[in-house]
């Protein structure tokens, strides 16, 4: 997927700049973006949010019992229709009960309504 061209098409601008071999997110992207440091078993950002991308941490290092707090905390954060995406190899714990898999398996699921 190219992100850059997938954004631009949402957002009519693109929101990543090339220096050398890294990205950086644009000025007017840049002042619309919260960075903030958490420690994800503790805490996590209250959304709600269209899009969380979760990679290689929760659903590969936490133990089951964690990675279904996280995940039930992810969902109840996401809106209906909005995207999780994960590593492609990760595996979300049952029940996951509100989430379908929208991409084959690339680590891709939809949230439902509750
Ligand atoms: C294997 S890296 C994956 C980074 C990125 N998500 C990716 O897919 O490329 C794991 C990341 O999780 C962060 N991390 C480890 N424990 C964490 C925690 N309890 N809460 C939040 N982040 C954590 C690490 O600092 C590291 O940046």
């Amino acid at each position: 997927m190219d992100l850059t061209r997938s954004v631009r098409n949402t957002c009519g601008q693109a929101p990543l700049v090339q220096t050398g071999d890294e990205y950086e997110l644009n000025e007017a992207v840049r002042g619309q973006v919260e960075f903030e440091e958490q420690d994800l078993r503790r805490r996590m950002p209250e959304g709600p949010f269209d899009l969380v991308l979760c990679r290689h941490l929760a659903f590969t290092y936490f133990d089951e019992a964690l990675q279904r707090d996280v995940l039930a905390r992810i969902i109840e954060r996401t809106r209906p229709g909005g995207v999780l995406v994960t590593g492609k190899q990760e595996r979300l714990p049952a029940p996951a009960d509100r989430v379908t898999p929208a991409g084959g398996d690339l680590g891709i699921y939809r949230v439902s309504r509750p």
